[in-house]
């Protein structure tokens, strides 16, 4: 079949990938700078000795570093605003993320607004993209799940407004993407399942979504292969780095793919299901996967096919490959102790109807392969309760 729909691709202007590349963080970022500003969370990037390869390696190269610390778990507009004015009052050039997905998604906010003053809540609302050139930013993931270091957009939390969204924009793309497998060795098994969980779902919803082109395709089947071969393997040994290095490229590569292709109705959910029940990110996508792949079966069939096989599930027809594919991710979330129902989550019975019209007008959710109206996805989560 010819097709002849346009597409665009989004990513980082360079990726560095491979284990021990933390130690040439200076070297690949002199370019951008002299003075740089590093992100961090709330202490594992120091307490593993991270945080003392990146500044020295910045400092061979003569830059100077300044730290700002204590990104919260749930990245918070506050912690946007904090680091911000960080930015400002040591006059970084450049911003460096180092941290998991939140520390990113912070990290590379604080990079595209630093240069200026506007409430962030304009581009938290949607009102304004974050389209005006800010500062570059280099992303340096220790967890392997968000692929936020491949991606053009951060998911915040404003606790005032009860909303967690996505902000977008192409100031939002990392300038470079410094990816070491090395550094989520030291990840404990449940960060582990979380966040290959998340990796996994972004690779399959960015597959069957409307928005996918024939590269994003190459990128999130070859991410399901690598997830689908070690996730299960880098939960139960950490300490494995060839189950670390496919996981990384796992989510590097679903990045890639959901930066250019978009995702689906499990990430239109996930931000309203997140806050209601306040459970992780990736145990929430892990748990609603099978019901919206089930829901997706009809107009979707032969692509979960092609994704059967990228996992390792053999070919099965397209009538059964959605049924086939559903039931190993729930194979994998009972494996990790992970919920496979919406009910387990912990959702409040009376938010559900909340939360199907936040997630109806969710930007992933237009790009589901089916179209699915509030009523259709509060009739859908009533079913999987
Ligand atoms: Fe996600």
């Amino acid at each position: 079949m010819v097709s002849d729909t346009p597409f665009a691709l989004r990513a980082p202007r360079q990726t560095f990938f491979g284990c021990g590349e933390l130690r040439r963080l200076g070297e690949v970022s002199k370019r951008l700078g002299s003075v740089a500003l590093i992100a961090i969370g709330q202490g594992s990037v120091r307490a593993h000795g991270f945080l003392h390869t990146a500044r020295r390696s910045l400092e061979a190269e003569g830059i100077t570093a300044h730290v700002y610390e204590g990104i919260s778990p749930e990245p918070l507009l506050g912690d946007v605003e904090r680091g911000r004015e960080a930015a400002r009052s040591c006059r970084a050039e450049f911003v460096i993320a180092l941290g998991g997905g939140s520390v990113l998604d912070v990290g590379k906010s604080i990079a595209a607004l630093g240069g200026t003053y506007r409430p962030l809540t304009e581009y938290h609302s949607g009102t304004r993209a974050c389209d005006e050139p800010g500062l570059p930013c280099v992303a340096v993931p220790t967890t392997s799940g968000t692929g936020s270091e491949a991606t053009p957009n951060s998911v915040l939390t404003d606790p005032a407004r009860r909303l967690k969204t996505s902000i977008r924009g192409a100031a939002l793309q990392p300038e470079i993407a410094l990816v070491d497998p090395d550094l989520t060795l030291p990840l404990p098994p449940e960060p582990t399942a979380h966040s290959g969980l998340d990796a996994l779902c972004q690779a399959i919803e960015a597959y069957v979504s409307r928005g996918a082109n024939p590269v994003s395709d190459l990128w999130a089947l070859r991410a399901v292969r690598a997830i689908g071969g070690s996730l299960a393997g880098a939960v139960a040994d950490g300490s494995n780095r060839g189950h670390r290095y496919d996981m990384a490229l796992g989510s590097h590569l679903a990045g890639l793919a959901l930066a250019s292709a978009r995702l689906g109705l499990v990430h239109g959910l996930a931000h309203p299901v997140g806050m209601a029940s306040g459970k992780p990110h990736g145990l929430v996508c892990g748990a609603m996967l099978p019901m919206v792949i089930r829901a997706n079966a009809e107009v979707a069939g032969s692509r979960y096919g092609d994704l059967c096989e990228a996992a390792g599930l053999g070919s099965p027809e397209p009538a059964a490959a959605a049924e086939a594919l559903a039931r190993w991710v729930e194979g994998l979330c009972e494996e990790f102790g992970a919920p496979v129902r919406l009910a387990e989550l912990g959702v409040p019975e009376d938010e559900l109807e909340s939360i199907a019209t936040a997630a109806a007008s969710a930007g992933s959710t237009r790009t589901n392969p089916l179209e699915m109206s509030a009523e259709a996805i509060l009739d859908l989560m009533r079913k999987n309760l």
